[in-house]
C-alpha cells in the first residue's frame, strides 16, 4: 500500500495545563524557583547569580553549546551583566516560546521572577564577584551522550560545508542505517554538528529509495551531501513519532512499549536548519540509535493535525491576520505532546481543548512566536481528553513592514507553503488512544473533518479511503478514492489504492488498469510496480509479472514482498533457480516470518532439495505453529523421501 508522505516541516511538541482560565490576571508563577523575596545584602556573581547561570544559561552558553559566548566564569558574565539583566528581563533568555500557565511541558526554561530581580540587581549594584567559597559547583561538561551509549551510531561519510553567507539553509541529509534484521527503536539521539550554526533538525526515516534519488539529482558544484529544501519527499517520521532537536532541549528518552520499526534496507533522514556565520562552517552530524528490547505493545501513537494551511493568504502589510481550525474527538485519547509549526510571520497561536462539559483546557500558548525558537513541547505529566471533546487552534500572523521577522522587504502577499518565505499554519497534537482499535474510528473521524475544511485536497478522501479500507468497508473506500481523483486525476495514491480495492474485490482487470495508470504516472513508484506485477502474477501473466517485480527491486532492493512474488513468477515460469535466490532474500529481510520460510521450503522442494526443504518448513511450524500449508508441506515431503527411501532412490 502507498505510504502517505508524512509532510515534516519542521518540529515541535508540546502539552497543556490549566482550565477554564483564559488569560491570568497576573503573571503566572513559575512551578520551580526560590521564594526568598531576592537577597538581603550585596548580591554577588558567587553567591547568588552563579547558581541561576549555571542551571539556566550554561545549557547553551558553554563550549560547543548554542550560545554565542559561554557563562561559566565571573569574567564571563561580569563583562555582560547589563545585558543579561536585559535580555532576561525581556524575556528573551533563556528562550522558551509557551506562556507560563498554559500547558506543562518537560524541560522548560524559563526563571522567576525573584530570579530576574537578582540578575538586574546584580548589574545595578555594579556586578560584584564575591567570595570563592560560595561559588556553587560549575555545570559538568556534556559532551558525550544524554542518554547513554547508543546501540548504534550514524554518521556522514563527509561532513557537509555550510556557505559563508546567503539565506537560512535547509539541508536533507541521508545517511543509510546499517541493520541486518528488524529493530525496534526507543529513541534516536541527536547531536547535530555545531549547534552554533544548526538551529534545529527533524529526524526522519525513507524505506523508499526517494531520498537517495534527490541527493543523487543534485547538481550543485562542488557536490555536498544531501538535497536542498524543506520538503522531505517520501522520508516520513515513524508512525505518531514527533522527532526533533533544538539547541538546549531536554533529550527525549522515549516511551516504554512504544519503540517503532526500523526495517533493513531504510535509511535515516536528517533536515537540519542552518544559519550561515560569515565563514564556511563544518557541519558533522552523529545520531545515536537506542534500540528496545521488545516491539510496541498497546495502543500506538498517533499525530493529530489541526490545519489552517488552505486560510492562509495574507495581504501585505496586514498585522493582525487570524486562521483557526478545530475537529472533534470520537474517541478518548491520551495527550503526550503539542506541536505547533508555523514560519517566520506568525506572531501569537493558540491551542485548546473543550471538553464535554464545557470546561476549557489550554494546550499551548504562544504570545510571541519566534520560528528559530520552535520546539516539540512534551507534556509532563500525559492527561486524558475525552470523546466528544473540541480541538481548536488559533494563530495570528503580522505581515506589515513593522515586524522584524518579515522575510520580505517590502512586504508582499504570502500563502501557505514550504519554503521559509511561505507560511504555515499546524497545530498538531502527539496522542495515544485507549484502546488500538479506536485509531480507525479518530482517522475515519480526521479525514471527514479534513473534507469538510478543505474538499480540494486529495490527501484527505485518500486517507479516509485507507481507514475505511481497513474496516473492511470496500465499496466506501473505492468512492473516497475515486472523489479523491476526482479532486485531482493525477494522483498516485488513490489510483493505487482504489486498484489495491478492486484486487480484493476479485475485479483484477480493473484493478491492473488502475495500477497501470498509477506507474504511468509515476514511473519511480516501486509499489505501483510492485502492485501491478502481482495482478499481473494473479492474472496469470508472468512475464509481465516477473518484468514489474524487477522493476520494483531496481527501485527498491530491500522490497521483501517484491522478492516473494518474483519468486512465485519465476517458478511458475520454471526457473526454480532463480527464484530460489529470491526466496532466499525475501527470507533474509524478514528473518521472522514463517511464510517466508515456507515458500523458500516449497521452492527447493520443487527443485528436488527435500532435506533443505523440510528444515524450512519445520522452521516455519517452530515460529508459526498453525500454519496448515507449511504442516501441509513438510508432511508431503516427508512421503517423497519415505516413497524415494523405499524405491533405493536416496
Ligand atoms: C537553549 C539555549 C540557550 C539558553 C538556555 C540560554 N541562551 Fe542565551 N543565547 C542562546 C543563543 C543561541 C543566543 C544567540 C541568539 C541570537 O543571536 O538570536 C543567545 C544569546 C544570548 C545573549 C546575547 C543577546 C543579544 O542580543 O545578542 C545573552 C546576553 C544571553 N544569551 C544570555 C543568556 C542568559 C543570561 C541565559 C540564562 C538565563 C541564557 N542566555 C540562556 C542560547 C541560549
Amino acid at each position: 500500500m502507498y505510504r502517505a508522505a508524512f509532510p515534516v516541516a519542521a518540529l515541535a511538541v508540546a502539552s497543556l495545563i490549566a482550565t477554564g482560565c483564559r488569560t491570568p490576571s497576573a503573571p503566572a508563577p513559575s512551578p520551580e524557583g526560590p521564594a526568598d523575596a531576592g537577597p538581603a545584602g550585596p548580591v554577588t556573581f558567587t553567591r547568588h547569580v552563579a547558581p541561576i547561570v549555571f542551571e539556566h544559561c550554561a545549557t547553551c552558553h558553554r563550549p560547543g553549546g548554542s550560545g554565542p559566548f559561554t557563562l561559566l566564569s565571573y569574567d564571563d558574565a561580569a563583562r555582560r551583566a547589563r545585558q543579561i539583566a536585559e535580555v532576561t528581563t525581556s524575556g528573551f533568555m533563556p528562550p522558551w516560546l509557551p506562556e507560563p500557565g498554559f500547558g506543562e511541558f518537560v524541560g522548560e526554561r524559563r526563571l522567576t521572577d525573584t530570579q530576574i530581580a537578582t540578575l538586574a540587581a546584580w548589574a545595578e549594584s555594579g556586578a560584584a564577584e564575591g567570595n570563592a567559597s560560595d561559588l556553587p559547583e560549575p555545570p559538568a561538561a556534556t559532551d558525550g551522550w544524554a542518554l547513554g551509549e547508543p546501540d548504534l551510531t550514524v554518521s556522514l561519510p563527509a561532513p557537509y560545508t555550510l556557505p559563508a553567507d546567503g539565506p537560512d539553509v535547509f539541508r536533507n541529509l541521508v545517511m543509510p542505517l546499517p541493520v541486518g534484521e528488524t529493530r525496534w527503536v526507543r529513541t534516536v539521539e541527536l547531536r547535530p554538528g555545531n549547534p552554533q550554526f544548526v538551529h534545529h533538525a527533524i529526524m526522519a526515516v525513507d524505506d523508499t529509495t526517494s531520498s537517495r534519488r534527490r541527493e543523487a539529482e543534485e547538481t550543485e558544484q562542488p557536490a555536498q551531501p544531501g538535497f536542498s529544501g524543506m520538503e522531505m519527499g517520501l522520508a516520513f517520521m515513524p508512525d505518531g513519532h514527533l522527532m526533533g532537536w533544538t539547541p538546549g532541549m531536554a533529550p527525549n528518552p522515549g516511551i516504554d512499549g512504544l519503540a517503532w520499526r526500523l526495517d533493513p534496507g531504510t535509511d535515516f533522514v536528517l533536515q537540519l536548519h542552518m544559519l550561515p556565520s560569515g565563514r564556511p562552517e563544518i557541519i558533522a552530524p552523529v545520531a545515536g540509535f537506542h534500540f528496545a528490547d521488545a516491539p510496541p505493545s498497546g495502543p500506538p501513537l498517533y499525530l493529530i493535525r489541526l490545519d489552517a494551511d488552505h486560510l492562509l493568504d495574507i495581504p501585505p502589510g496586514d498585522a493582525a491576520f487570524v486562521v483557526s481550525d478545530a475537529v472533534r474527538l470520537p474517541i478518548d485519547v491520551e495527550v503526550h505532546a503539542v506541536y505547533p509549526h508555523a514560519h517566520y510571520l506568525a506572531k501569537s497561536m493558540e491551542g485548546r481543548a473543550t471538553l464535554p462539559d464545557g470546561t476549557e483546557r489550554w494546550l499551548i500558548r504562544i504570545d510571541d512566536w519566534d520560528f528559530n525558537w520552535q520546539d516539540v513541547y512534551r507534556v509532563r505529566e500525559p492527561y486524558v481528553l475525552p470523546a466528544g471533546t473540541t480541538l481548536s487552534m488559533r494563530f495570528s500572523y503580522d505581515n506589515s513592514a513593522a515586524n522584524p521577522r518579515n522575510p520580505n522587504d517590502p512586504p508582499r502577499r504570502v500563502r501557505a507553503g514550504n519554503r521559509s518565505s511561505d507560511e504555515m499554519a499546524h497545530l498538531q497534537l502527539q496522542v495515544r488512544p485507549r484502546r488500538e482499535a479506536d485509531l480507525v474510528l479518530l482517522r475515519e473521524s480526521l479525514y471527514r473533518d479534513a473534507i469538510r475544511r478543505n474538499p480540494a485536497n486529495p490527501w484527505s478522501y485518500y486517507e479516509l479511503g485507507n481507514a475505511l479500507l481497513e474496516q473492511d468497508r470496500l465499496d466506501e473506500a473505492a468512492r473516497q478514492y475515486l472523489a479523491g481523483l476526482a479532486a485531482d486525476p493525477t494522483h498516485v495514491p488513490s489510483r493505487n489504492s482504489l486498484g489495491a480495492v478492486r484486487e480484493r474485490q476479485g475485479r483484477l482487470d480493473e484493478a491492473a488498469v488502475e495500477f497501470q495508470a498509477g506507474v504511468r504516472l509515476d514511473p519511480g513508484f516501486a509499489d505501483g510496480h510492485f502492485n501491478l506485477g502481482s495482478v499481473r502474477l494473479a492474472q496469470g501473466r508472468l512475464e509481465d509479472a516477473a518484468d514489474h517485480l524487477r522493476e520494483t527491486l531496481a527501485l527498491e532492493p530491500a522490497h521483501a514482498a517484491a522478492h516473494t512474488n518474483l519468486g512465485h513468477a519465476l517458478r511458475e515460469l520454471g526457473r526454480l533457480d532463480e527464484a530460489v535466490t529470491h526466496h532466499r532474500e525475501a527470507l533474509r529481510l524478514r528473518p521472522g516470518s514463517a511464510e517466508a520460510h515456507n515458500n523458500l521450503g516449497s521452492v527447493l522442494a520443487v527443485s528436488g532439495l527435500l532435506g533443505e526443504a523440510i528444515d524450512h518448513f519445520q522452521r516455519a511450524l517452530r515460529i508459526q505453529p498453525d500454519h496448515l500449508q507449511a504442516r501441509r508441506n513438510l508432511e508431503l515431503a516427508r512421503e517423497i523421501v519415505a516413497e524415494l527411501e523405499r524405491a533405493g532412490l536416496r
